[in-house]
């Protein structure tokens, strides 16, 4: 089995559409094996997003993922779970998302694309460290 990092970001959340993103991943078959509600601060969200740090969209990208509650979840299925969980979401920006996708379906702005989901097995392993240091 292999786990991965979601993110519903706070826009997700403030548009009540978390229990809709949950379902789809759930359909799939995949399964909730942590979840937790935060706001993500400066410096979670500096250490979540290290690789952007440095670009001109990384202070609106912090600002936008603190501004109000996430839920972070591990989702575990099969190997490349990641790709699955990226596959389902969509590409990044909204606006040229596939339809059928999470953000194909949901979303308009690139800057509130919904979602996060690690983008290899690497850097699953790193999240999920950072947002559940207890899970073993
Ligand atoms: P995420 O990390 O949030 O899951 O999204 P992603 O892998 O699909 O996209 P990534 O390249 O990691 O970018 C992180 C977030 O930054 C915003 N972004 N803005 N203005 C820009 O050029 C730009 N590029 C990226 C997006 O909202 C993206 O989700
Ligand atoms: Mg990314």
């Amino acid at each position: 089995m292999q786990r991965t990092l979601v993110l519903c970001k706070p826009d997700a959340v403030e548009r009540r559409l978390v229990g809709e993103i949950l379902a789809r991943f759930e359909r799939k078959g995949l399964s909730i094996v942590a979840m937790r509600q935060l706001v993500i601060d400066a410096e979670l969200a500096g250490e979540h997003y290290a690789e952007h740090q440095g670009k001109p969209f990384y202070d609106g990208l912090v600002e936008f993922i603190g501004r109000s509650p996430a839920v972070a979840l591990v989702l575990e299925g099969p190997d490349d779970t990641w790709a699955m969980v990226r596959k389902i979401m969509g590409g990044t920006n909204p606006a040229d998302a596939e339809p059928g996708t999470i953000r194909g379906d949901l979303g308009t702005l690139f800057t509130e694309n919904l979602v996060h989901g690690s983008d290899s097995a690497e850097s699953a392993a790193r999240e999920i460290a950072l947002f559940f240091p207890d899970l073993g």
